[in-house]
Order: structure tokens, then C-alpha cells, then sequence
């Protein structure tokens, strides 16, 4: 995670700028929370994306009772515009199907077109709302 800034990989901790002592021990809080897995009570499981040379990010499910999962990634800056994002959500779907879900949601914002450009080409419908894009894919479709 150091070849990514504290935003892109986690949500917002309050502090001056960087990977302060205090934004990697709440990078460390938030995996081992979801340790658990599915069945844990945050109901979330944390995927780490490995190629041949190791972690180089991560995608995570958050499965809700309505057959709902909702997900999000980021991956290392120098492994970005490979394809990899695409070719980990793709494995993610895999994985909603296999755990029940029917619909799997995420969200970005307009500017995020990386995102924007991996969810369009997974086959998301995009709903963009204000600071916001919302991204629904049907797994029966
Ligand atoms: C979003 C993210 C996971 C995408 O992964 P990735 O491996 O870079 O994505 P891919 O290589 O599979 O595809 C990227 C696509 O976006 C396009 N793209 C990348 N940067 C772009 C930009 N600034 N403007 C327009 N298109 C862009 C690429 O051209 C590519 O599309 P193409 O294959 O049709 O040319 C990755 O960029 C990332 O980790 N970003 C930081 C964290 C983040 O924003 N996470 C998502 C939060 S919703």
C-alpha cells in the first residue's frame, strides 16, 4: 500500500498528509475487522490481488441479506492500466455468484475514470448522482 496514497486504499483518517503512524495502524484495524469473512459480523471478505510479484492490491465484498454484494478496489501505482482492475472485478462477480448474490454494487465519482472505465467494461449500468457515479451489475444478465 505504500505505492498508493491513504484515500485511494481506505476511508478518511483524519491527520496531516501521507501514511502517518496513525493511517497505517487504521489500514491494519480495518483488514483485521474483516478478517472474519462473510461470516463475520461486518459480513466482509478482503481479497488480496497478487500477480508474480506479490500483493499489488485489493478487492473486497461486503454481502448484504438481499443478494446484494457491494465492492471496491485499488491497486498499486505501478500496476494500474494493465488490465489487472478489470480482470480482478471479473473474478469478483465470480465470487458474488458463488456466495448467492444476484446484484453486485460499487460506487466511484465522475472524475474516477479508471473506475469508471473498468465498471463499463464489466458491464455496469452507471447512475451518475451529484459528486457521485453509481454502478449496479446483475449477475443473472
Ligand atoms: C480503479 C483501478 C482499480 C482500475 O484498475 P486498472 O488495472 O488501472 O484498470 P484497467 O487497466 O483494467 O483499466 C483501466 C481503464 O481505464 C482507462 N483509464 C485509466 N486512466 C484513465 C484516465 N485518466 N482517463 C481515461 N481513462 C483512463 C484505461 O485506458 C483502461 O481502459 P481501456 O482498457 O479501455 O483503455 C485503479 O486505477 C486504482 O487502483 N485506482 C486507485 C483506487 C481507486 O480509484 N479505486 C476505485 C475506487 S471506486
Amino acid at each position: 500500500m505504500s505505492d498508493a496514497t491513504p484515500e485511494e486504499v481506505m476511508p478518511p483518517v483524519e491527520g496531516p498528509p501521507g501514511w502517518t503512524e496513525g493511517r497505517q495502524e487504521f489500514f491494519r484495524a480495518f483488514h483485521r475487522e474483516r478478517r472474519p469473512g462473510l461470516d463475520g459480523p461486518l459480513r466482509t471478505v478482503m481479497f488480496a490481488i497478487e500477480t508474480d510479484t506479490g500483493v499489488i492490491g485489493m478487492i473486497r465484498m461486503t454481502l448484504d441479506d438481499d443478494g446484494t454484494a457491494e465492492t471496491g478496489m485499488w491497486l498499486a501505482r505501478s500496476a494500474r492500466g494493465r488490465g489487472l482492475g478489470t480482470e480482478a472485478l471479473r473474478t469478483l462477480l465470480d465470487e458474488a455468484r458463488a456466495a448467492g448474490a444476484r446484484t453486485v454494487r460499487a460506487d466511484t465519482t465522475p472524475g474516477n475514470k479508471a473506475a469508471l472505465a473498468v465498471l463499463g467494461r464489466t458491464g455496469a449500468a452507471l447512475v451518475p448522482d451529484g459528486d457521485k457515479v453509481y454502478a449496479r451489475l446483475e449477475l443473472d444478465s
